[in-house]
């Protein structure tokens, strides 16, 4: 998941209005680490609870450790990007399974990579040193999404193609804000010169992922636009239209603890 910036490096001094932006965007993706409390009180067993409960302690210490980059870098706190707010808050999971597969491998594995990106980047040791602290945490937190999403896919492997087209989404989605990035990006840091190919290695790595853990069965290349498209169109009105599913009522930990003691 390390790319090579061939040397070119983020500067302090000359790229505050580039690291505030950024570390804006990751401030907010760490302000809906409340969403644990969300899948606290619907976890499947008591081993997903305590994971929820643990995690939750950790992405609101990440928040504070954001703020305080934030504020070594001399920034005032942004709103974060429309896309951003979107991919991390608007696509609120309906089921456990889609909130492993879906924030956790994919979307925390995705901001893993951009953490390892800015440490390998950025020229001040204290902003690495906090940045590698958070890193350790959101390695479990991505580890716990693999490790459930195989589990989830194989107790069910019908969840398959929803999950594929949710997944879909999220990448385009990522595709959308690199675009964005570039457009503000001007004569900015000369890292940015290797975003387009970042882009690729981030999308290539989620690939792997998606592969290892039993969701892709082929190449994302092999897949025909039609197939895309439908597997997207699916994903995007399955949640818009999810309210008008009756649902299976997901029994909580209270109705359940004494059979996994
Ligand atoms: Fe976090
Ligand atoms: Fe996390």
């Amino acid at each position: 998941m390390t790319f090579d910036w061939r040397g070119t490096t983020l500067r302090v001094s000359e790229n505050r209005d580039f690291l505030a932006f950024a570390f804006s965007q990751f401030l907010y993706g760490e302000v809906t680490g409340i969403q644990c409390g969300h899948w606290l009180y619907r976890a499947p067993d008591l081993d997903a609870a305590q994971f929820f409960a643990r995690q939750a302690t950790e992405e609101l210490s990440h928040v504070r450790a954001f703020r305080e980059v934030l504020t070594r870098l001399g920034a005032a706190p942004q709103k974060a990007h429309p896309v951003v707010r979107y991919l991390s808050s608007g696509m609120m999971p309906d089921s456990f399974a889609e909130h492993v597969a879906l924030e956790m491998a994919l979307g925390e594995g995705l901001v893993l990579m951009v953490m390892y990106a800015l440490a390998d980047t950025i020229d001040d040791p204290e902003i690495v040193r906090i940045i590698e602290a958070v890193a350790v945490q959101e390695e479990r937190h991505v580890d716990f999404g693999e490790r459930r999403t195989a589990l989830e896919l194989q107790k069910n492997p019908s969840l398959r193609s929803g999950l594929i087209g949710q997944c879909l989404v999220s990448l385009s989605g990522v595709k959308l804000l690199a675009r964005a990035l570039e457009r503000r990006a001007g004569d900015g840091p000369a890292v940015l010169a290797h975003l387009p190919e970042f882009v690729n290695a981030l999308i290539a790595a989620a690939e792997l992922r998606l592969t290892r853990i039993g969701l892709l069965k082929k190449p994302l290349a092999s897949m025909g636009r039609v197939e895309r498209t439908a597997l997207m169109a699916r994903a995007i009105t399955g949640g818009a239209l999810g309210w008008m599913v009756p649902r299976q009522r997901t029994k909580l930990l209270t109705e359940t603890y004494l059979d996994q003691l």
